[in-house]
């Protein structure tokens, strides 16, 4: 046995971690591929990695120093079983199966189950930082147990992206968590992706710039407080021209965006835990919406506003949004923690919150400057119930809101769709309010199903009698 690591399956997300864990000190690699000719292919790509390649379970297993730990890197689903299947019939108690796919949690959640009553111990490891990150260092998010991060926890660290000197790494939690936290990461990645597209189409109908000019409006941003990836690589996507027609390429680009599950299952697992998780859920359903071209062709009769939008002063009104992107994200990033803080609980999971921004701060498509200031919130105060309201970011909203309300009216009035912003401030406002008129759903509830309610002036549980004297009795607690 000469490898201190395996890999099985090798698209291009397998291939690529593979190489980034044969370039670090000290690692020989396994390598094994269902169909042998990728196996071949990449061992005659890159004979620098000097890989080890294995053509079948036994092979591979045989090629591993104990305890042994292969990273299962192919596509989430029914393979994923298949592959751990095999596996467990050729590893020992005390070996590692690390499965870097994106996996739905609960799946996690049950393999591991399963796995562990076997004495191998598996981890679901979220990896996020696309082809590029697995190759020079993505952020990744391990669950599984204590042990298994003893043997896991160096390799690991040697592969993933370093942000100010620490590798982009931690020990999530148990079982599922580590999937559930890259899981929300996706969904704030859907949420940023979308007040970003929001942000460009307001500018872009309100003062009729080009795309290369929003480019250069992005590219200005990205030197401020809103300094991410995304904002980059959006200044990189409005820039290009399409080849063929000389139009800006967003301009020939299908205008229909794909989704992969991630976003819906956060929004899912947010419902399900109750967790108001609205910029996510407005993103998620933005895709959808513009997936569906069939009602949009039938909805296009519908009429818009009589006016046109004019924006008056262009600076001032670049600037708004900018603000209320600003505002937005922080809500989208508030809704995603809140989530992975309800979810640990209900899960058992001891997850650090401080560390997750951190480890997201490289690597991952999230990757910004912002993440330090939620981790600096999380050490402040490590049980913080709603994020937005740490100081910094109390401030920063307090500092955007006006110019956030501007935004939403304008893009009401100007008949754009602003989903993600108008939600986030509505959030915003929802959240922060003294009285909720939640109290009058209340009443309906007891109205015509007599769901009973809670009083602001004595404890207990009441009920109207409405369809008798409309007397008040007590009630048992039905919720
Ligand atoms: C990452 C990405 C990655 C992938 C998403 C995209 O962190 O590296 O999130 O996991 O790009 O799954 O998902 P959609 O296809 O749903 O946009």
């Amino acid at each position: 046995a000469a490898a201190n690591i395996g890999v099985v399956g090798l698209a291009v997300m397998g291939s690529n971690l593979a190489r980034n864990l044969a370039s670090r000190e000290g690692n020989t690699v396994a390598i094994f591929n269902r169909s042998r000719a990728k196996t071949d292919e990449l061992v005659t790509a890159h004979p620098e990695a000097g890989f080890l390649p294995t053509f079948s379970y036994q092979e591979f297993a045989d090629s591993l120093q104990k305890p042994r730990t292969a990273i299962i890197m192919v596509k989430a689903g029914a393979g994923t079983d298949a592959v751990i299947d095999e596996l467990v019939k050729v590893f020992e108690p005390g070996d590692i199966i690390v499965d870097g796919g994106n996996a739905y949690f609960p799946d996690t959640i049950r393999r591991e189950k399963t796995v562990r009553a076997t004495g191998i111990n598996f981890v679901g490891a979220g990896i996020s930082g696309g082809e590029e990150g697995a190759l020079t260092g993505p952020s990744i998010m391990p669950g599984g147990s204590d042990e298994s991060w003893v043997t896991l926890g160096p390799i690991l660290r040697s592969i993933a992206a370093i942000a100010e000197g620490e590798p982009c790494v931690t020990h999530v939690g148990h079982d599922g968590a580590g999937h559930f936290v890259k899981m929300v990461h996706n969904g704030i990645e859907y949420a940023d992706m979308q007040l970003i597209a929001e942000a460009y189409d307001l500018i872009r109908r309100g003062t009729g710039k080009t795309p290369a000019e929003i480019a250069e409006i992005f590219a200005e941003w990205n030197r401020g407080e809103l300094e991410s990836y995304l904002i980059e690589i959006t200044a990189e996507v409005l820039r290009q021209v399409d080849a063929a027609t000389g139009a800006p390429l967003v301009d020939v680009i299908l205008d229909q965006a794909g989704a992969k599950g991630t976003g819906a299952w956060t929004v899912q697992t947010a419902l399900a835990l109750g967790v108001p998780v609205s910029g996510i859920a407005e993103a998620t359903f933005a895709r959808s919406l513009s997936s569906h071209p069939e009602q949009r062709a039938v909805a296009a009769i519908l009429p818009g506003p009589d006016e046109e939008f004019t924006v008056s002063d262009e600076a001032a009104f670049i600037e708004d949004v900018r603000l209320a992107l600003y505002a937005s994200k922080i809500v989208a990033y508030s809704q995603g923690f809140d989530e992975i803080r309800t979810g640990a609980a209900e899960y058992g999971w001891n997850i650090d919150l401080g560390a997750i921004s951190k480890i997201w701060r490289g690597g991952c498509i999230i990757r910004a400057q912002f993440l330090n200031r939620i981790a600096d919130a999380y050490a402040e105060t490590p049980d913080l119930p709603v994020l937005m309201t740490a100081p910094y970011f109390a401030e920063a909203i307090g500092r955007a809101q006006s110019a956030w309300r501007r935004v939403v009216v304008a893009a009401a009035q100007a008949g754009i769709p602003a989903p993600a912003f108008s939600s986030s401030l509505s959030y915003y406002d929802g959240i922060r309010a003294d009285r909720l008129p939640a109290a009058l759903v209340q009443g309906q509830r007891d109205f015509f199903g007599a769901h009973t309610y809670k009083r602001i002036d004595k404890p207990g549980t009441f009920h109207t009698q409405w369809s008798g004297d409309r007397t008040e009795i007590e009630a048992e607690d039905t919720h």
